[in-house]
């Protein structure tokens, strides 16, 4: 049984989140980390305790699984290691051999963008520049690497012919695809659910789930001028966004404008850049179209409790209000595809499972 996750926006839909409840309830053998590399933040809550991993898979909550990273991913070593230690996972995470390295001069020129594209700064274009133009280092070639380097696919299509249980944790989210994102304002490579299971050697026939994962509004971190966001007209126009504003002014928040208050009330901060996200409507027509071309079979709908609030918790879907259900379905009717997970708070156990 193999199921891939990957995101239906553009990037933090909550995928971190998402995983580590599939980690836990489904209790995979084999979690892999597939995407582009270290510029994906993921967070994890477990017991009160917050993880931001960029490199590892959130899977690691679950303590039994072999956790891998494909070959199509760009490993930061100094990251890497660093993040075995906080997830205490020596032993039991491996990476591919060919995965490509990013060298201190790739960080050095991705902080070069100068706010063209908004980067993250973390190396990843310039890495994977250099793996196209056949120049990258490749982690076999790593000294320190040398206890962790693997061959993922065959470890993988080993657990697959035994009839294991199989997870793989994409990044990013479908707006950023190299291929289907809104070009030039993308990240370098695709994003969807078929490199995700290029990136860890497997075919495509192998693959029986496909999660797409939503967040009950858009965010956006990073710059997109084809993106419209919230504005006074958007929050003016709508029940939902008035009571969400109102709320935020109740709390004191100030901001320069709607945008920026909305933002602060629902924390929305990049992991890896700290830079605030910026805040749309929930794309219907985008959620529609990257379900198809991710061959979506479950869609999930993350931060219903941000809009929300009286949904915070919820683990049975009596619980959910009228307003939230309807937004619920709204989404449902216009993707095209039922959501088996609606997640209600930040912690793992936080979510409605429908499956
Ligand atoms: P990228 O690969 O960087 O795109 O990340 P991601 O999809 O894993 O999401 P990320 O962790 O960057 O952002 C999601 C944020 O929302 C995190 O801070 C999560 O803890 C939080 N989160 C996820 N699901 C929920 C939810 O249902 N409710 C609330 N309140 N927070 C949530
Ligand atoms: P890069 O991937 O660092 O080259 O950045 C390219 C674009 O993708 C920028 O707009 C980034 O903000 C965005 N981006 C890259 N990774 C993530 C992510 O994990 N979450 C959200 N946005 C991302
Ligand atoms: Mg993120």
């Amino acid at each position: 049984m193999v199921s891939i996750v990957v995101g239906g926006h553009y990037g933090d839909e909550g995928k971190g989140k998402i995983v580590s409840y599939l980690a836990q309830k489904d209790d995979p053998d084999v979690i892999s980390r597939s995407g582009v590399g270290p510029n994906a933040g993921h967070t994890v809550w477990v017991d009160g305790k917050k993880y931001g991993l960029r490199m590892i898979t959130c899977g690691f909550v679950n303590p039994n699984a072999r956790l891998l990273i494909g070959a199509g991913v760009l490993v930061d070593p100094g990251r890497f290691l660093d993040e075995i230690k906080t997830t205490d996972t020596d032993g039991r995470i491996f990476i591919d051999q060919n995965c490509s390295i990013i060298e201190q001069k790739h960080k050095d020129e991705d902080k070069k963008d100068g706010g063209k594209i908004g980067t993250t700064g973390t190396g990843c274009g310039p890495a994977m520049s250099d793996r196209v133009m056949r120049t990258a280092k490749q982690a076999k070639e790593i000294p320190q690497l040398k206890d962790y380097v693997t061959d993922v696919p065959l470890q993988m299509n080993e657990a697959i012919d035994a009839g294991k249980k199989v997870l793989i944790e994409g990044t990013q989210g479908f707006g950023l695809s190299l291929y289907y994102g809104n070009y030039p304002y993308v990240t370098s490579k695709d994003t969807s659910a078929s490199t995700a299971a290029a990136d860890v050697g497997i075919g495509p026939t192998n693959v029986d789930d496909v999660y797409v994962i939503y967040k009950a509004y858009m965010s956006r971190v990073g710059k997109d001028p084809y993106i419209h966001y919230l504005d006074d007209k958007d929050v003016e126009g709508n029940t939902m966004w008035r009571n969400v504003l109102e709320r935020a002014k109740k709390q004191g928040i100030e901001g320069e404008n709607v945008n920026e208050i909305i933002a602060t009330y629902l924390g929305e901060v990049g992991t890896v850049t700290g830079r605030p996200r910026k805040i749309g409507s929930f794309d219907f027509e985008l959620a529609r179209y990257s379900a198809k071309v991710n061959g979506a079979t479950q869609i999930c709908v993350t931060c219903l409790d941000k809009l929300f609030p009286e949904c915070a918790g919820a683990k049975e879907k009596s619980q959910l209000s009228e307003q939230a259900l309807d937004h619920v379905k709204a989404i449902e009717e216009s993707v095209g595809v039922k959501a088996t997970l609606i997640s209600t708070g930040p912690d793992v156990y936080d979510v409605i499972d429908l499956r």
